[in-house]
């Protein structure tokens, strides 16, 4: 379980997040959604601490990391994290199995020999086969961002933290990345945090949603009752989104 608390983050212009706290359970698709520039990746950076809080408490399985200067605790807590950069950040320059494996040596005690078997089984889990040792220049963007998540679960984290996992994609590429967060949840269990500004996508596979407007999370629910929300900001996302309020 995640259990956030009071958690501020300010830039040197702006106070991004004010005071969150909220619980994400174990088993949950938690979802935060919001406009361009609202929070949202710094959201899920400071919960791996890829980013460091001014005040606030992480709590991941009972262990602190919000304000935490010690190493070891840090890695020992990021163990247990997968995550799908916004960005993608596949590096160019090493072929897909050693994208997908880059992790296996600091997430893992697994050898190196081992390494190759693991590709090969989490290339399947997000259906690609036999691509291994091409480079990403080679892949279409949705298999870039197919071996993207295959790299966040190599380690077979317990929480997973995707930014943005469908930005940028057709509305058939949309639909499998959609389908693959739902079987990597189904097949390994693992609790999911998405932050996304596509409303549609975060109302069909959560189980809660959070709003990030000015700071707070303004609406925290589930779908059906997200939808029916009486606040401005969520009201103005929806119509925005083209979403009827059902
Ligand atoms: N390292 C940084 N230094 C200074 N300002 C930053 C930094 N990172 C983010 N910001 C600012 O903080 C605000 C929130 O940024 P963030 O990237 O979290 O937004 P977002 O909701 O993820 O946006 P998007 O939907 O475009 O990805 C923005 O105004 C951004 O310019
Ligand atoms: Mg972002």
């Amino acid at each position: 379980m995640i259990e956030i608390r009071n958690l501020n983050k300010s830039f040197p212009d702006k106070q991004v997040l004010k005071n969150i706290s909220v619980d994400i359970k174990d088993g949950e698709l938690f979802s935060v959604i919001g406009p361009s520039g609202i929070g949202k990746s710094t959201f899920i950076k400071c919960i791996i601490r890829l980013l460091k809080p001014e005040s606030g408490e992480i709590v991941v399985d009972g262990q602190d990391i919000g304000r935490t200067s010690d190493e070891f605790k840090l890695a020992r807590v990021r163990r247990s994290f997968g995550y799908l950069f916004q960005e993608g950040a596949l590096f160019d320059s090493l072929t897909v199995l050693e994208n997908v494996a880059f992790g296996l040596k600091y997430l893992t005690d697994i050898p190196k020999s081992g390494y190759a078997k693991i590709v090969r089984e989490k290339l399947a889990l997000v259906g690609l086969k036999d691509v291994e040792n091409l480079k990403p220049a080679e892949l279409s963007v949705g298999m870039k961002k197919r071996v993207s998540l295959a790299r966040s679960i190599a380690a077979e984290p317990k929480y997973i933290l995707y930014d943005e996992p469908t930005t940028g994609l057709d509305p058939v590429t949309t639909g499998m990345v959609k389908d693959l967060i739902l079987d990597m949840r189904a097949k390994l269990n693992i609790t999911t945090v998405v932050v996304t500004h596509d409303l549609n996508l975060a109302l069909e596979i959560s189980s809660r949603v959070a709003m990030l407007y000015g700071g707070e999370f303004v609406e925290v629910s589930e779908p059906a009752k997200f939808r029916r929300s009486e606040n401005k900001g969520v009201k103005e996302f929806m119509e925005i989104s083209h979403l009827s309020r059902k």
